[in-house]
């Protein structure tokens, strides 16, 4: 059989399996397979995850997550008020006072970024992981954008992240591991209509 008929045909055999399954898993095959048989939750308990943009929507919901799993949790983002609540939520979930440090601050400001991270290391004496979550899309007609808009875009979703992700790296590649984790979007993959500068940003 030639090489590129059996790619074919591993294509075709994929894609008939994921369409069978459809009715029985609510997501795709790889997210089924790492909940079936990929590394336990539990494997959080004790770990310090730094989540950016944990005041609502994905980061929130990771947040309350990883509390149940027994994690130590750096919650960022602008709203006090909001982070506050996801911390109550957090509480309720398994985790106590000292596994949480609500860390607000408008990520785009660069300049605090050293301050914070040595915030992290000195209440918690580690990092082991550092969600890159907040951020935001954009709707507009592309021709029509104000430079402006597009700049608070890029210094939210590109680099407030880059910032964060480097000083992380430095520290990780002393203390010898760490993880890094990025929210992106299916924008990044396929381009959706009205969202020119988020596709490029993705
Ligand atoms: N939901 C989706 O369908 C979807 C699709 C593709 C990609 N995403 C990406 O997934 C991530 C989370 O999205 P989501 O749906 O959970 O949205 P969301 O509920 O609006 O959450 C965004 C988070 O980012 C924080 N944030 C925004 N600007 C910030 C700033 N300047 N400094 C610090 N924190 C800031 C927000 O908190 P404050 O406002 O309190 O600062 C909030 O906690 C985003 O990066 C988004 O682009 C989401």
């Amino acid at each position: 059989m030639e090489l590129l008929t059996l790619i074919g045909l591993i294509v075709v055999v994929y894609f008939a399996v994921y369409v069978l399954l459809l009715p029985i898993i609510d997501c795709d095959l790889g997210l089924w397979y790492a909940d079936n048989f990929g590394r336990r939750l539990d494997e959080f308990k004790g770990k310090v995850v730094w989540i950016t943009g944990a005041s609502s929507g994905i980061g929130e919901f990771l947040a309350v997550e990883m509390a149940k799993h027994g994690a130590k949790l750096v919650l960022t983002a602008r709203s006090v008020l909001n982070l506050e609540r996801v911390k109550g939520r957090c509480l309720e979930a398994g985790s106590t006072i000292e596994d949480i440090l609500l860390l607000p601050c408008d990520i785009t400001d660069t300049t605090k970024h050293e301050e914070m991270f040595a915030r992290v290391i000195t209440h918690f004496g580690k990092l082991n992981i550092l969600v890159n979550n907040a951020g935001r899309s954009q709707r507009a007609v592309w021709e029509t954008i104000e430079p402006e808009v597009d700049r608070d875009l890029f210094n939210l979703n590109v680099f407030s992240v880059v910032s964060l992700s480097r000083l992380a790296v430095k520290y990780f590649q002393k203390v010898g591991k760490g993880h890094l984790v990025a929210t992106s979007s299916i924008a990044g993959v396929i381009g959706a209509p009205f969202s020119g500068s988020q596709n490029f940003d993705s």
